[in-house]
């Protein structure tokens, strides 16, 4: 069963694997260490319902194992913007985009968006395909990096599980 949920302070150890080894090539950043990762939970647990919420974070769980992350960043004009990483040792099993497709149900639904937005470096291919699987429609290059966009009810259902 994969769902997303929220993260909690017991995470930190599963989220400094998730943000290790070859899944930060593309990230822009190094391996997230074990500090960081207890940082990381504490930061995004103190968050509260009566928060004006900017950036909506879950853990991605297939049964009970965190295997991800996804993030949707909200801003006031309705439009949000989808990002996501996976363990690396979960890669290749369509998990990233059962987990895209979940949080697009959720940003035009509980999230009330209008519009979403998604992008990746030209050389992260998989990244990519998991957009396209999931619906999103490439529109463009920007600043190095391949655009994506979604509008609610333009979602093509190529995948789902
Ligand atoms: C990108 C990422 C999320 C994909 O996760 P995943 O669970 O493996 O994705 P899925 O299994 O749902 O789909 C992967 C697709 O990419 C394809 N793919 C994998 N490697 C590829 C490559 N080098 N070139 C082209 N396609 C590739 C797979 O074949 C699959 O497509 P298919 O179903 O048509 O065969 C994962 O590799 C990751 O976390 N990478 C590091 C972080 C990252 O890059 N995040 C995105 C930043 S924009």
């Amino acid at each position: 069963m994969i769902a997303l949920r929220p993260l909690t302070a017991a995470d930190a150890p599963a989220i400094s694997r998730v943000y290790g080894g070859a899944a930060t090539t593309f990230l822009g950043r190094s391996a997230m260490t074990a500090r960081e990762a207890e940082e990381y939970v504490v930061r995004v647990g103190e968050r509260t319902p009566a928060d004006p919420v900017e950036q909506y974070v879950f853990g991605l769980d297939v049964a009970g194992d965190l295997a991800g992350v996804v993030k949707l960043g909200r801003r006031r004009d309705g439009h949000g913007r989808v990002s996501y990483v996976l363990r690396e040792d979960c890669w290749g099993r369509g998990y990233a985009t059962t987990a895209v497709e979940k949080l697009v149900a959720f940003a035009f639904t509980t999230a009330g968006l209008d519009s979403l937005g998604a992008r990746h470096h030209p050389d992260n291919r998989a990244s990519g395909r998991v957009l396209a699987k999931a619906g999103f429609t490439r529109v463009g290059a920007r600043n190095g990096m391949i655009e994506y966009r979604l509008l609610p009810g333009r979602r093509a259902p190529t995948h789902g599980r």
